[in-house]
């Protein structure tokens, strides 16, 4: 059985290095991997990885690349050198872009020394809903089903898993094989608040489902105790 430790990654949603730095003390020791995105990258930068990989950290870097490929092969580039474990980018960018980033990996690593990220596609965003896709982007498919189609492309052209609600994972599942990795947030233990997320599941259930990590921020980061907090779900996480 793997540890649930190492299925559990905490998103750093944060404005500030010294924000971050006062979760990773008081999560050390308890949690291994820690999720970058969009709000810290753009508040701190490199330093945020750099920050967190001192303390033995291991780093999901969130920032959902979707661009031209040679654009997107050029930050996958960089993020390999930083010896991100993960990286997200939109499956939407097409296969060229997938291939690039996918390919931008394994030479980075190879040229870097260090290990390959894993590269996950993001497939329909949870904000989007069926009248959306349908009204805006023109997609006439359910949202699984366009999940389903974009992962398969995403898997044809080299990446290695999907970002997926929990509400997708069984079906993700089965429809690409025991070897895609499957990252799921929106997870929330029994009983806590479901903040902004319209579809949640606890983290047992997500395990049962078949994800391979969960991603956990507001329900840890936000507690009065995150360490407890952390533990709590890692316990949960154990009886899967
Ligand atoms: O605080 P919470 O547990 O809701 O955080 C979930 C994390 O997962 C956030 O960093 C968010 O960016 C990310 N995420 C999400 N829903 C998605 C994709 C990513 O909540 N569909």
């Amino acid at each position: 059985m793997v540890d649930p430790r190492d299925r559990l990654i905490v998103a750093l949603d944060v404005e500030s290095l010294a924000q971050a730095e006062a979760l990773l003390d008081r999560l050390h020791g308890v949690v291994s991997t820690f999720k970058v995105g969009t709000q810290l990258f753009t508040a701190a930068g490199p330093a945020a990885v750099e920050l967190i990989q001192k303390r033995g950290g291991r780093v999901f870097l969130d920032l959902k690349y979707h661009d031209i490929p040679h654009a997107v092969a050029g930050a996958v580039r960089e993020a390999t050198r930083l010896r991100v474990a993960m990286l997200t980018l939109h499956a939407s960018g097409g296969s060229a872009m997938l291939q690039a980033a996918a390919t931008a990996a394994k030479m980075a690593a190879h040229e870097f020394n260090g290990p390959k990220p894993l590269c996950l596609a993001v497939t329909v965003l949870t904000s989007l809903d069926r009248g959306a896709l349908h009204r805006e982007l023109n997609v006439p498919l359910s949202v699984e089903a366009q999940v389903l189609d974009l992962a398969r492309l995403a898997k044809a052209a080299g990446s290695d898993g999907s970002v997926a609600s929990p509400q997708e994972i069984r079906a993700l599942r089965m429809g690409l094989g025991r070897e895609w990795v499957i990252v799921t947030p929106g997870v929330r233990p029994a009983g806590s608040a479901a903040d902004d997320q319209a579809r949640v599941a606890t983290p047992e259930a997500a395990l049962k489902a078949g994800a391979n990590y969960l991603v956990v921020g507001r329900p840890i980061t936000g507690a009065p105790d995150p360490q407890k907090a952390a533990r709590v779900i890692l316990e949960a996480m154990a009886t899967a």
